[in-house]
């Protein structure tokens, strides 16, 4: 895992959006995408909000994601394996970056076709507590014309990264503003976010 963890530390410092595209095994993807099906069929994946504690609002114009967060003291085999892979990571970059990572939260998302997520920048007003922002695809045949990009807004140019499977993006949670364009088919992913409070 290894030589990832260095792929990924190396297009962040390189261009401030680090990549990899196979953070997530087949293996593993297989089985959060089953988690996430199912949450869809129990109808526990929510619309998710906008803002936090008091300014949390639901603005199906400005998302139309659905979320199920997950839950570190899970029995799942999968999301064990997940939070796993995810403890490695931190203890990397905290060992290579000194990057003072304390906590992670993550959420399953699932955009319906005609989802979207507009521009927005993922700390909120008030705490500037995540501090990286990671998002995982588990689309295995997600093909161009599908839509569901994820664009990035950075200084000088503008980055457009397809949601196919195994690809872990990550980029600073306060630096850039992002959006989902939207998607023709059914988009899943994790979501989440490393936190130094
Ligand atoms: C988010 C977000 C991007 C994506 O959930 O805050 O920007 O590609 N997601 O799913
Ligand atoms: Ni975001």
């Amino acid at each position: 895992m290894n030589l990832i963890f260095e792929e990924l530390i190396a297009s962040y410092l390189d261009s401030g959006v680090g990549q990899s595209c196979d953070f997530l095994s087949s293996e593993l993807s297989d089985g959060l995408v089953l988690n996430l099906v199912g949450h869809k069929m129990k109808n526990d994946m929510k619309s998710a909000g906008i803002g936090q504690n008091e300014d949390f609002h639901k603005d199906l114009t400005y998302r139309k994601d659905k979320i199920h967060w997950l839950e570190t003291t899970t029995s799942n085999s999968s999301e064990r394996l997940f939070f796993k892979l995810i403890d490695s990571w931190i203890s990397y970059l905290n060992q290579t970056c000194y990057a003072g990572i304390i906590k992670s939260e993550f959420h399953y998302a699932l955009y319906e076709q005609g989802s979207f997520y507009k521009k927005h920048l993922d700390q909120f007003s008030k705490n500037d507590s995540r501090v990286f922002s990671m998002i995982m695809y588990l689309n295995a045949n997600w093909q161009e014309g599908d839509g569901g990009e994820l664009v990035i807004y950075k200084e000088n140019e503008i980055v457009k990264i397809a949601p196919s499977l195994g690809r872990m993006v990550f980029f600073d949670s306060g630096k850039y503003e992002h959006e989902v364009l939207p998607t023709s088919v059914s988009r899943m992913s994790i979501t989440g976010w490393l936190k130094r409070t």
